[in-house]
């Protein structure tokens, strides 16, 4: 009977068309993309605007029902996917890229709009979103922000919270709060868009963000460097953030990783001889920026790509390394932070640890950022996730670095966040969800 009740009341909402109850129209929207999560949702809706979202969140909130908020789908956490009976709230019709606004450099950005399309708006207006990666035909800008998205260009520009110059959300008994005012000073109580930054729909509904975007730098190099380990690739950073202030991104990858890439993509290798580690860097600048790439890279083992093509060629080798591990198997993806001085002696006791277990570990990520992207294929259960978090713990690093605790992680937590924490953490949902109907299960279990 509410069940009943609240199916109209959603048809009313946002028009029968947008509310999905059949499983085949719903099944897209019910699995993530690794293959990993996926449940049953109570239904899909698909509201067209801000409006809309308020009076959705306003009837979930009457019959209780609970809801998991999604956007792109290309998460990887399990946040914005069902466990089996929530609302799944699509905020892809939420697509509209505004004017840029030239003088703060700053626009605005529906939830749904993709990455792909906010860097579209900001090169037309001459300037940069300031975050990439992969997925960003896909990754919409109110995901970006739910997770504190992070990608290559974070060693540069900071991960999504320094892009959000405000934002417009709906809280869970269905009011909607606006900062969107483009005012750069604004103290004026408590920093409720920074609240929501990182809080994957566990807090409020991200509708639409004000966007800091960043000037274009239009001169770029890529280099991808050999290297005979981590710590030769740990020096290679600290020299190049000394000698080259134009400096942009710094991942890395290992040469098994690169062989399943190249295997998987039918290439050559882009480095003779094959090295153990890999450093991928790219530098940009206004004016030409090869020569303090050559400075700083003085006689490594390198292979470098000046034009657009040869750079996208080198960074395929990187960004592909998440569709060859899908193209392997169902991998336990464990995105994780630990201190750089650590790095090389974690890398080998993650090694040893998923071997012992049985399954294979496939090690890249951002090496500027201490963020290593631990992919476990042929794992039985999660004992290995737990073990390889557990070395991240012993290391003062994180359990997440960029994509999120999400319902995979969240068991975890208590590893690397403190009980003081995860008690404010719980009082802040509790303040701001207290029937706890905002995606239930992620982040706090
Ligand atoms: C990446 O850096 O490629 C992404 O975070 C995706 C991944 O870990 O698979
Ligand atoms: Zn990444």
């Amino acid at each position: 009977m509410a069940a009943d009740t609240l199916a109209r009341r959603l048809r009313d909402i946002v028009g029968a068309g947008h509310v999905l109850s059949e499983p085949d129209l719903r099944e897209p929207y019910e699995g993530d993309w690794s293959g990993r999560f996926r449940g049953a949702a109570r239904a899909v809706v698909r509201p067209a605007d801000t409006a809309q979202v308020t009076a959705v969140v306003a009837a979930c909130a009457e019959h209780g029902a609970p809801i998991v908020p999604q956007g792109g789908n290309t998460g990887l956490v399990g946040a914005g996917v069902p466990r089996g009976g929530e609302v799944l709230l699509s905020l892809r019709r939420l697509d509209a890229v505004g004017d840029v606004d030239a003088a703060t450099a700053q626009v605005d950005a529906g939830a749904g709009a993709t990455l792909a399309a906010l860097q579209s708006a900001a090169a037309a207006a001459g300037l940069d979103a300031g975050i990439d990666f992969g997925a960003r035909d896909s990754a919409t800008v109110g995901g970006l922000t739910a997770a504190d998205a992070g990608g290559r260009r974070a060693l540069r520009h900071g991960t999504m919270r320094a892009r959000v110059a405000g934002l417009e959300a709906v809280l869970a008994d269905g009011r909607a709060i606006d900062r969107r005012t483009g005012v750069l000073k604004d103290n004026a109580g408590y920093d409720l868009p920074a609240l929501l930054v990182g809080s994957e729909g566990t807090l409020g509904v991200i509708t639409a963000v004000r966007v800091q975007l960043v000037p274009r730098l239009p001169e770029r190099v890529v280099a991808l460097v050999g290297l005979g380990d981590v710590e030769e690739a740990a020096d290679l950073l600290a020299r190049l953030r000394r000698d080259a202030p134009s400096l942009e991104c710094a991942d890395f990858f290992l040469d098994d990783g690169l062989q399943l890439v190249l295997d998987h993509l039918r290439l050559p290798a882009p480095l003779e001889p094959r090295a153990p580690v890999y450093v991928i860097v790219e530098l940009a600048g206004r004016g030409d920026v090869t020569e303090e790439l050559a400075d700083a890279l003085g006689e490594a083992h390198a292979v470098v790509g000046i034009d657009g093509t040869d750079r996208d060629r080198l960074w395929r080798l990187r960004e592909s390394h998440t569709e060859a591990i899908a193209a392997a198997g169902v991998a336990h993806k464990l995105d994780v932070g630990v201190p750089l001085d650590r790095l090389a002696g974690f890398l080998d006791a993650v090694r040893e640890t998923v071997e012992e277990a049985g399954a294979r570990a496939v090690l890249f990520g951002h090496l500027g950022d201490g963020n290593v992207h631990v992919n476990v294929l042929g794992a039985e259960g999660d004992d290995v996730d737990e073990a390889v978090l557990r070395l991240v713990a012993e290391r003062g690093g994180t359990i997440s670095a960029e994509h999120g605790v999400g319902v995979a992680k969240a068991r975890w937590l208590s590893l690397t966040r403190s009980e003081a924490e995860i008690a404010a953490m719980r009082a802040i949902k509790r303040a701001l969800d207290p029937q706890n109907i905002l995606n239930p299960g992620a982040v706090l279990a």
